[in-house]
């Protein structure tokens, strides 16, 4: 049986099979549709249900909190009606809409640029051109390994795709890319997904904020920022555990002293050894630099428990929800953890 769900602003209706969800039947049926994790995590496909019942599978409490769900907003990545419903997509101020394409490419470079992180570089075969918005991510496809996203560290205007993969000891594909990808090597490369991507018409300051490989995304919002001469201040934090796990520092060092209104901001959360960088947690740090961030953009990725604590502080510091754009990196082991939850 289907169940039909009118999109308002759309002027659309689509048929929805039982048991699946709007997005994936919205996307079946090549109605775009804003999303980003499809796995309820980022909150990229918030609506709202103006009528008709439906369940809601488990999702990220940053992606939809309760005070959204008690106004009647939904995910729909994560909702299986179980009547004909209307809904409408809840407003974001910039749109970005690239064409999804599957590319072919082959591996140029390959830095080992922390202990677990290595950045592997690739150049487009076929299948381009690609167009996405710095912030975004695809899906990665090595050898008949099973996909993984991962985001464009590189700016939109380059030929050269740069991602940075974390190894994960138990994981399925990162040993793969840690022990055997080799230069030479092709990788399917399918996307862009992803809405934490940079809002070009802001013009107010931004705190961008990155843990771990995180950086990627990040890097490839400022790197943007800065190429296109944006005046405002931007504040960026990298957030490691050790100082081992630093990479790229030297680069933002140099872009801090290049651009008067950039601030690059390391902080350590169990520094081993003496360091020179500042110590604790991400939100803590962001609290002690500002008493209030009405007005940023903020642009976060990294860690699901980094993001979420980072979006919290900065809610409380008075960042209005349209201003967050957050991309959090959960492992396939969370994913199905949540999944079974
Ligand atoms: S696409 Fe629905 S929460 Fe991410």
């Amino acid at each position: 049986m289907n169940y039909k769900v009118t999109i308002r602003e759309k002027n659309v209706t689509i048929e929805v099979t039982m048991g699946k969800t709007i997005l994936e039947c919205a996307l079946n049926q090549q109605i775009e549709f804003p999303h980003g994790c499809r796995s309820g995590n980022c909150g990229a496909c918030k609506s709202i249900l103006h009528s008709g019942d439906l369940e809601m599978s488990p999702y990220s409490e940053y992606a939809l909190t309760g005070e959204e769900k008690n106004r009647g907003l939904i995910l729909p990545c994560r909702s299986v009606p179980w009547s004909d419903c209307e809904i409408s997509i809840v407003d974001d101020d910039e749109t970005r809409v690239h064409a999804n394409r599957l590319l072919e490419c082959k591996v140029v470079d390959l830095i080992q640029a922390t202990h677990d992180i290595k950045i592997v570089k690739m150049s487009i075969l076929s299948g381009g051109p690609y167009d996405f918005s710095a912030g975004q991510y695809a899906s990665l496809t090595f050898e008949k390994l099973p996909p993984r996203d991962y985001s464009m560290a590189n700016t939109p205007d380059t030929n050269t795709l740069e991602f940075h993969i974390r190894l994960l000891p138990d994981g399925t594909v990162t040993p793969h890319i840690q022990n055997n990808l080799k230069v030479g090597d092709t990788v399917s490369v399918q996307g862009p997904y992803g809405t934490a991507y940079l809002r070009e018409n802001h013009k107010g300051p931004i705190i961008a904020v990155a843990g771990g490989s995180g950086l990627a995304p990040i890097q490839s919002i400022l790197r943007t920022t800065l190429v296109y001469g944006i005046q405002q201040p931007i504040t960026f934090y990298f957030g490691v555990r050790t100082d081992r796990d630093l990479y790229l520092e030297e680069e933002f060092k140099k872009l801090s002293q290049s651009y008067e209104n950039f601030s690059f901001i390391p902080v350590i959360s169990e520094p081993n050894i003496k360091t020179c960088h500042r110590t604790g947690f991400l939100d803590d740090a962001i609290a002690k630099d500002f008493h209030k961030v009405r007005g940023n953009k903020a642009y976060i990725a990294g860690p699901p428990v980094m993001v979420e604590s980072v979006i919290k502080r900065l809610k409380n510091l008075g960042i209005q929800d349209a201003d967050c754009h957050a991309d959090a990196f959960y492992t396939e082991a969370e994913k199905k953890k949540m999944e079974i939850n």
